[in-house]
């Protein structure tokens, strides 16, 4: 392994050698935050477009640095010898692991911290989140930086390990820090009319994205023309959704979400936990509202009419029994 002073040669074309850190500080840091998903979960693996915006309450860190010995990883999941990581720490083990390849050290011994504040398994993009912060942080350990392209392979090497065949919509979207329009593999920023206040409320409810993802595959076997025409409306759904944020029209934007929530159901995807924050989120006002993510359980995404509202709208879901509820704010024109 390459002495923490030496001077690195990028072993990719894509990497470059890193202009941040000091000799004095060893070790790098990564960062990427959550994303809800507004319209287009499930569609987005076959092809149809995605809608997501940020979640700037919640976020994760990554710090590696070369180790004195073996490797050590400290995380709220896992204490102790990156060796005797446990088995649910696998995806991001992986990323460890591609990083490290990437660098050209697949051998090297790192302590890495990792810090998030993004609940897993909840359709926040944690585990794309997670790996993002990571890969960044062991690049840099080493020495390197990515460009933004190599960046999204690598965090795609991991979702794979978390769900085979991944959109890459989560990828994107953790390290992108505004509303991003998604379709076929790239995203673009989404103008966006008016403010628009979302409430997100957890169902305490693990949410489990691969069994989801499998069962609408499964469902799209035995019954192609029910399921394509879902995926065909979403896919509608997304596109005219665009422009409504382009306007501010917020409710359409309201209704379009109350109908993906439907379809999503419709899918097989949903869960009673959902349904009811769902109808507690339109009873106490929202504009609309749906599952955000994979379903099976995670979160719902309400839209509030004002920021005023969302207060209010973030105690009714609590009183309905929400695990957690945050705010988060996408910012418009006017
Ligand atoms: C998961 O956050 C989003 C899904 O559409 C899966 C994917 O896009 O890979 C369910």
């Amino acid at each position: 392994m390459t002495a923490p002073t030496d001077v690195p040669i990028a072993p990719d074309a894509r990497l470059h050698v890193a202009t941040h850190g000091s000799a004095a500080e060893p070790g790098a840091t990564g960062r990427a935050g959550a994303k809800a998903i507004l319209l287009g979960e499930h569609a987005v693996v076959y092809g149809r477009p995605a809608i997501a915006i940020p979640v700037n309450a919640l976020g994760v860190e990554a710090h590696a640095q070369p180790a004195e010995g073996r490797g050590h990883l400290a995380s709220t999941l896992f204490h102790g010898p990156i060796a005797r990581a446990p088995e649910r720490l696998h995806v991001t083990l992986t990323a460890v692991r591609a990083a490290l390849a990437a660098a050209g050290r697949p051998g090297a011994a790192l302590d890495i911290s990792i810090d998030s504040s993004i609940p897993a398994e909840r359709g926040l993009g944690s585990s794309a989140a997670v790996s993002a912060a990571v890969i960044e942080a062991v690049l840099g350990a080493c020495g390197f930086a990515a460009d933004d392209e190599t960046m999204h392979e690598l965090i795609q090497t991991a979702e794979r390990a978390a769900h085979g065949a991944p959109s890459g919509l989560d990828a994107r979207t953790v390290r992108a820090r505004a509303a991003v329009w998604f379709d076929q593999g790239r995203i673009e920023p989404v103008s966006v009319g008016r403010d628009l206040v979302f409430v997100i409320a957890d169902t305490g409810v693990r949410g489990r994205t691969r069994e989801a993802v499998a069962a609408v595959a499964q469902r799209r076997e035995s019954d192609p023309r029910a399921v394509e025409a879902a995926l065909d409306e979403l896919g509608a759904l997304a596109t005219d959704l665009r422009s409504d944020v382009s306007t501010g029209d917020r409710e359409a934007i309201g209704s379009a979400m109350s109908r993906a929530h439907v379809l999503l159901t419709g899918l097989g995807v949903g869960d009673p936990a959902l349904d009811h924050l769902v109808q507690a989120a339109t009873a106490g006002g929202a504009l609309g509202a749906k599952l955000t993510g994979g379903g099976r359980g995670g979160c719902v995404l309400g839209l509030a009419r004002d920021a005023a509202s969302a207060a209010e709208l973030g105690d009714r879901l609590t009183r309905a029994g929400a695990a957690a509820v945050w705010t988060t704010t996408v910012e418009g024109a006017a």
